[in-house]
C-alpha cells in the first residue's frame, strides 16, 4: 500500500468527506477535489480544488480526462455515484461502474438484480399511483413502507399501517424521488443493523457487523453505530453468505460497501446496499473497532492497491452518535461534553442552525471506545440526548 504521488478524484467537500480528503493527503496522493463552491470545510484543505458539480456525470468525465487520476470515490452521499461510475467505464479505473453506481441509487433496479440472485429482501412492487399501492397493502398482511426509488436519508420513506395511509405516503415518496420511481415494501419487523464489507477484486476480505441506532418508526433514521455488533458472532456465517451473493449480483468491487439489515424471524434481509462506505461515522466506528483506517482502506481500493488487514480486530469497542435537532435558530448554548466522549461539534456558539431538507440539524457527535462493550450503546445514547435536548436556540 502507498499511494504516493498517484492523481485521485474525491467527490464532494463537504463534512463527511473531509477525513477522506485529509488522509489522501496524509498519505500523499494528489488529492484532486471536486464539488461546487459553497461553505464546505473540504474546500480548504484541499491542494488542487475543482469547482464542478459533481452531480454532472459528463462535467465529471470531461474533468476526469484532463487530470487522468488513477482512482476517483467519494464517501457517505450519493449524489455523485454516476460521475464515479462514469469515470471508472470511460477510464477503465478500479472501483464500480456505471451499471452498478446506477443500480445503487434505484431502489427499484437494486431489487429487481437482488431478488434475481435470490438475495433476502423485502417484497415489493414498483407503484406508478396510490391505487397500486392501495392493491399491495390489501394483498398484504401487516404493515408496509412506501419509499422514493432514488432519494436518501429516509427522506419520503414512510411506514404504511392503515391503508389511509397510502395515499399521503405515495405523494410524499414522490416528491421526494428525482426520476417520479415510487415503491412499496413489505414492512420487515426487527432489529436495524448494518455491514460494511472490504471488497477487493470483486471479493469480499473482510465484513465488519454493526449494530444501528434509529429514530423510532414510522420513519426511522440511522443516528448512530456501534461496533462490534453484540450478536456478531451468530450472525457472521449467515450475513457473509448473504453480502457475497449481493456483491455479486450488483457487480459492487474495490470499496467498501455500506449494507443495511433488518434481522427478521427468517433471518437477515437487506434493505439496501451501496458501493461507497456509510455515513453517520461508520468509517469511524469500524476503523476504530478493527484497528485500521476505513478512510486510508478505501483510498487504497480506489487506486486498485494491494490492501493489508489484520486478520482478527486490533481496536476496541466503540459506538457513535450523531446529535440532531429538529429546531432553528441562532445557537446560544449546549451543556457540557462528558469527558469520556470524543466529540466533534460543527457550530460556534453564536451561528445561526437552519433546517435541512429532512427538517433536522445535525450539529456534531459523540463517540465512546470502551474496553467493556457492555452498556456503551446506553450510556452514548443518554449522553446524546441528555446533549441535543440541553441545545438553545434564539429566536429566529
Ligand atoms: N422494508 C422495510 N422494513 C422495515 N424497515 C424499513 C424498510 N424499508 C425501509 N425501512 C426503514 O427506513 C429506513 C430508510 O429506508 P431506506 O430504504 O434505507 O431509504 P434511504 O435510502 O432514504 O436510506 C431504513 O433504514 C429502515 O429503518
Ligand atoms: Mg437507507
Amino acid at each position: 500500500m502507498s499511494g504516493l504521488g498517484k492523481r485521485l478524484m474525491i467527490l464532494g467537500a463537504g463534512r463527511h468527506q473531509v477525513p477522506l480528503i485529509q488522509t489522501a493527503i496524509d498519505l500523499g496522493v494528489e488529492a484532486h477535489v471536486c464539488s461546487i463552491a459553497g461553505d464546505y470545510p473540504g474546500l480548504a484543505l484541499a491542494t488542487y480544488f475543482h469547482e464542478v458539480d459533481i452531480s454532472n456525470s459528463q462535467a465529471i468525465l470531461e474533468l476526469a480526462r484532463t487530470i487522468k487520476p488513477h482512482g476517483i470515490l467519494t464517501t457517505a452521499t450519493d449524489v455523485c455515484l454516476e460521475s464515479i461510475g462514469l469515470v471508472v467505464d470511460e477510464m477503465n479505473l478500479p472501483g464500480s461502474g456505471f451499471a452498478t453506481t446506477s443500480s445503487c441509487l434505484s431502489k427499484v433496479r437494486m431489487k429487481r438484480k437482488l431478488v434475481a440472485s435470490g438475495v433476502p429482501t423485502a417484497q415489493y412492487r414498483v407503484i406508478s399511483d396510490a391505487n397500486d399501492g392501495i392493491e399491495f397493502f390489501n394483498n398484504h398482511r401487516g404493515d408496509c413502507v412506501i419509499k422514493p426509488s432514488d432519494s436518501s436519508g429516509s427522506r419520503g420513506v414512510n411506514k404504511i399501517h392503515d391503508v389511509e395511509d397510502v395515499k399521503p405516503a405515495f405523494e410524499s415518496a414522490l416528491k421526494f424521488s428525482r426520476r417520479g420511481e415510487v415503491l412499496i415494501e413489505e414492512w420487515l419487523e426487527g432489529e436495524e443493523f448494518g455491514a460494511q464489507a472490504i471488497v477487493e477484486h470483486g471479493e469480499c476480505k473482510l465484513l465488519v457487523l454493526h449494530s444501528d441506532i434509529t429514530t423510532p418508526p414510522p420513519r426511522r433514521i440511522p443516528v448512530g453505530h456501534g461496533c462490534p455488533h453484540p450478536n456478531e458472532e451468530e450472525l457472521i456465517g449467515t450475513v457473509r453468505n448473504i453480502v457475497i451473493d449481493a456483491i455479486a449480483s450488483l457487480g459492487i468491487n474495490n470499496t467498501i460497501s455500506n449494507i443495511d439489515f433488518i434481522l427478521t424471524e427468517d433471518g437477515p434481509k437487506i434493505i439496501e446496499l451501496t458501493c461507497r462506505m456509510g455515513g453517520t461515522r461508520l468509517p469511524e466506528v469500524c476503523g476504530t473497532y478493527w484497528g485500521v483506517d476505513f478512510y486510508a482502506l478505501s483510498i487504497h481500493l480506489a487506486l486498485g492497491e494491494k490492501i493489508n488487514l489484520p486478520p482478527i480486530p486490533t481496536g476496541k469497542a466503540n459506538a457513535a452518535h450523531n446529535l440532531i435537532v429538529s429546531r432553528q435558530g441562532t445557537f446560544l448554548s449546549m451543556d457540557q461534553i462528558n469527558d469520556e466522549f470524543s466529540h466533534e461539534i460543527y457550530f460556534d456558539i453564536g451561528e445561526r442552525l437552519v433546517l435541512n431538507s429532512a427538517q433536522q440539524i445535525e450539529m456534531g457527535y459523540i463517540q465512546l471506545i470502551r474496553e467493556d462493550p457492555s452498556s456503551i450503546l446506553e450510556d452514548l445514547t443518554n449522553e446524546a440526548n441528555r446533549l441535543t435536548s440541553s441545545v438553545r436556540l434564539g429566536e429566529e
